[in-house]
């Protein structure tokens, strides 16, 4: 692979290994770009088939929901259908392993709602034969990672729009089992429309996530955002809030994008440049 890697790529991934093995606390944000070699369209590609007329930003909002809910809920039916059997690609297999190694100190924050880092966390366990922290089964849709940060929520959630009470009797189904009926499902708290626990554009970030993002992206040596347009604020904010703290930003990506604080681009697919780099660094 090396060998067909551009001669500046070559260059920019020797820089930023060294940049790295002088580092220890690492900040890494991931977007739609990382999940594109899985198969999951990014946000920003035209969307397909019944689809194609609508915008990904024209239906991800409460606005939506309230004008049309059988439309957004349909969307997202569609959506999970899409993603449910996607597996990790490369890049997020060699993040973890990257992760396991325990060679820095990182924190994963990422804005994408699948659960692919979480199937790659446990892939990694599991090739080693390590013993995993949850019992829960590959697949699950609670199959959540406490130490992937979701700044955007999760695809395989509900919750009530009226109580946000968790809607759990599909949320616990595994993948395989899940209903992609279309038709509405009521709270059987206070019977509102339940929805997916998405953070839609316009609403807040969970305080959690989002204050270990921003704690991890002040404190860190090195910020590397990945597959992301850095389009979407406040999560684009996070790698100017570590570059204003000295941090050295390192951006993956094989199209140019809106962050104009990096350091080191590696422009390339992120399934093929990560795998490098990791190799490199452990
Ligand atoms: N490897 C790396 N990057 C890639 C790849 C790849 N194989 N394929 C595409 N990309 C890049 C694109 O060049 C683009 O810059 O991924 C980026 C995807 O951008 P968006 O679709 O805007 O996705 P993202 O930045 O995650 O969007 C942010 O916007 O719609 C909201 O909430 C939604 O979380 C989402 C947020």
């Amino acid at each position: 692979m090396l060998a067909e890697t551009s001669a500046k790529l070559t260059d920019n991934l020797q820089q930023a290994t060294q940049i790295l093995a002088q580092s220890s606390q690492i900040c890494i944000l991931t977007g739609a770009g990382i999940s594109a070699e899985s198969g999951i369209p990014t946000f920003r590609d035209k969307q397909t088939g019944l689809w194609e007329q609508y915008r990904a930003e024209d239906l991800a909002s409460a606005e939506a929901f309230e004008r049309d809910p059988e439309l957004v809920w349909s969307w997202y039916q569609w959506r999970r259908q899409l993603v449910h059997d996607k597996a990790p690609n490369s890049a997020h297999l060699a993040l973890a392993r990257w992760q396991q190694a325990g060679s820095h100190k990182i924190t994963l924050v990422t804005q994408n709602v699948d659960d692919l880092h979480e199937q790659a966390k446990h892939h990694e366990r599991t090739s080693r034969h390590e013993p995993s922290n949850d019992s829960k089964p590959l697949g699950n849709l609670n199959n959540i990672d406490s130490t992937v940060h979701h700044l955007h929520g999760h695809l395989w959630r509900n919750r009530c729009s009226q109580c946000h009470k968790p809607y759990t009797e599909q949320s616990a189904q595994p993948k395989s089992d899940i209903d992609f009926d279309t038709k509405l499902i009521h709270c059987s708290e206070c019977d509102g429309l339940i929805r997916p626990d998405i953070v839609w554009f316009g609403e807040s970030l969970p305080v959690d996530s989002w204050q270990i993002a921003e704690q991890a992206a002040a404190n860190c040596e090195v910020f590397i955002s990945i597959g992301t347009s850095s389009l979407v604020y406040p999560a684009a904010g996070l790698a100017q809030l570590a570059k204003q703290n000295g941090a050295k930003i390192i951006e993956i990506n094989p199209n140019p994008t809106a962050n104009s604080f990096v350091d080191i681009t590696l422009a390339a697919k992120a399934g093929e440049v990560m795998p490098l780099l990791v190799d490199r660094i452990l």
